[in-house]
């Protein structure tokens, strides 16, 4: 008999560490990181690269004809490629921050989207993190987790991260940014962020990358057992 794969989903709101876990989270279990959101941020440079007018259904599906993403681990580094040229660092810059969640409510994009990531997960065992994993992509997930964190906090992560690499920005728009993704991110029509009913939170503000991964794992060996 062969052994179902094993899919965690990760979901929550922007800038509270899903990141973090997941890949931990996957480097322990040796299981596959899927980052749907760069799969988004993708599509969005892609878009604003080509000039895409998102209000024309033509023009984006053409597009999203175009666009191939993968995902390439190199010495525990997964880059993220768009049609082949690495762009891992790109899709993190105000740009696309600023337009990605306008990108990701289209009903097309998301589709697109959605079919990758359910073949990813189709046949390994993988750790994908998002906004629907654990609702549209993978609802019978073995395990799902909803992450969340004080809003401030969040953003003086972020602004700390994106200081460190060199960005010219404020804690103030750092801050805008993500409360404008929250409100978009949960009140748009397709898949909105919401916690799946099965999801376990996880509320890392006060916690630790150590505490956070201790408390991801005995959640995935209750699941196993
Ligand atoms: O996780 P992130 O901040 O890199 O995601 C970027 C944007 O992509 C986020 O504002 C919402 C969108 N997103 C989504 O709609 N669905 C996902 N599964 C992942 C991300």
């Amino acid at each position: 008999m062969t052994k179902k794969n094993i899919i965690i989903a990760i979901d929550g709101y922007s800038s509270c560490g899903k990141s973090t876990v997941a890949k931990a989270l996957a480097n322990k279990l040796h299981y596959v990181y899927v980052d749907s959101g760069a799969m988004y941020r993708a599509v969005t440079l892609y878009f604003l690269r080509n000039n895409i007018d998102v209000t024309n259904e033509e023009q984006v599906q053409n597009a999203l004809e175009h666009i191939h993403i993968d995902f390439h681990k190199e010495e525990g580094v997964t880059h993220v490629l768009l049609n082949e040229e690495d762009v891992s660092d790109e899709i993190r810059q105000m740009p696309v921050s600023e337009n990605v969640s306008t990108v990701s409510a289209i009903k097309s994009v998301r589709q697109a989207m959605v079919k990758q990531q359910q073949k990813m997960g189709a046949r390994k065992n993988v750790v994908m993190d998002g906004r629907d994993i654990g609702t549209a992509v993978f609802p019978h997930a073995q395990v799902k987790i909803f992450m969340t964190a004080d809003p401030k906090i969040r953003a003086e992560r972020r602004y700390l991260e994106l200081k460190n690499k060199g960005e010219n920005i404020t804690l103030e728009e750092v801050f805008e940014n993500i409360a404008h993704r929250d409100y978009q991110d949960t009140t748009r029509k397709e898949s909105p962020l919401v916690r799946a009913e099965d999801a376990i939170i996880l509320d890392n503000t006060d916690m630790t990358e150590e505490q956070q991964l201790d408390f991801v794992l005995d959640k995935v060996g209750k699941a196993k057992s």
